[in-house]
């Protein structure tokens, strides 16, 4: 169903229906009937052991499958538009202008022998700014990111500053075209508890204030209780439970979340307290 006519109406920013893939290489099932649907606005947590499928299905919504894997069926919509439609020009377009994704490790994206103006350039003259313009828009996007002073930064190199600092980076480049949608895959695994909180802030304000849909992919269930609305959890390829944040953590209804549940509930509470409080202050 595409149309949702429910409260917010309008079309779903991102659907998934049944999606499939496998792996012809192996001969496995990487994901197995998947199905999702977000609203701008909203936030989804999508949440599961290491190799559960979680990567798989956003690298398929952005059409970037690793070679040997394969959609075998289902469907993707984005904004309303089946992606199956699209040829591999367009999704280039497409990506950062209707989807963006962000993932974990911001070292390895940056070339080392170019400044930071220089990767916003690419992804600018990839977009069709305007040339003059490029510098001020840059720094906007740095200031939305948190940076106090944007022109300093463009003109260091990658290894000049922290994970924290490129994973910001990484956001504002990766958000210059205001997408509609945004996917984090673990973009803050790597970064220490400070920046992690300070990243997970940035994206809730920032898809708040651009009415953005936001695909968490974490595997910290803190994470999750703190910032997304609806939450999906996935074990080998299969969603096991979905439905609403609160339900998920006060009534869990398989025994596969019940177990996960009990065994993080210590570092979960307390990490929940911990990002709850910074980002409520
Ligand atoms: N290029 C590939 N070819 C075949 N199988 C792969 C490939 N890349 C990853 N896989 C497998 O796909 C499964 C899902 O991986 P992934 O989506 O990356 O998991 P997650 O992001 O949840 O940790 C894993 O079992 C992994 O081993
Ligand atoms: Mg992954």
């Amino acid at each position: 169903m595409t149309n949702d006519t429910g409260p917010g109406g309008g079309t779903f920013a991102l659907e998934i229906e049944n999606l499939n893939i496998h792996a012809h290489t192996t001969g496995k099932t990487l994901v197995d009937g998947v199905s999702l649907a977000l609203r701008r606005g909203e936030i989804l947590a999508l949440v599961g052991e290491s190799g559960c499928g979680k990567t798989m299905t956003v690298s398929a919504v952005m059409g970037l499958l690793p070679p040997g894997v394969h959609k075998a069926s289902g469907n993707i919509r984005i904004l309303g538009e089946n992606t199956a439609e699209w040829s591999s020009e367009q999704y280039r377009n497409i990506r950062n202008e209707r989807v963006s994704i962000v993932m974990q490790n911001p070292m390895s994206a940056f070339d080392p022998v170019l400044t930071i103006f220089s990767h916003f350039s690419e992804t600018m003259v990839s977009h069709g700014y305007d040339g003059k313009k490029s510098r001020s828009t840059a720094m906007e996007a740095l200031r939305e990111m948190g940076f106090g002073e944007p022109s300093v930064i463009l003109d260091l190199y990658p290894f000049q500053m922290s994970g924290g600092m490129l994973q910001r980076v990484m956001l504002a480049i990766a958000l210059l075209s205001h997408p509609p949608v945004i996917i984090a895959d673990e973009a803050t695994t790597d970064l220490d508890l400070v920046s992690q909180k300070r990243i997970l802030i940035l994206l809730k304000d920032y898809s708040k204030k651009n009415d953005c849909a936001l695909l968490l992919i974490t595997h910290d269930f803190g994470v999750a209780a703190s910032l997304a609305q609806k939450i999906i959890l996935m074990k080998e390829g299969k969603i096991v439970e979905s439905g609403e944040v609160k339900d998920f953590f006060d009534n869990p209804k398989s025994d596969y979340a019940r177990n996960l549940l009990f065994s993080h509930r210590a570092l979960y509470t307390e990490r929940f307290r911990r990002i709850k409080e910074v980002i409520e202050a």
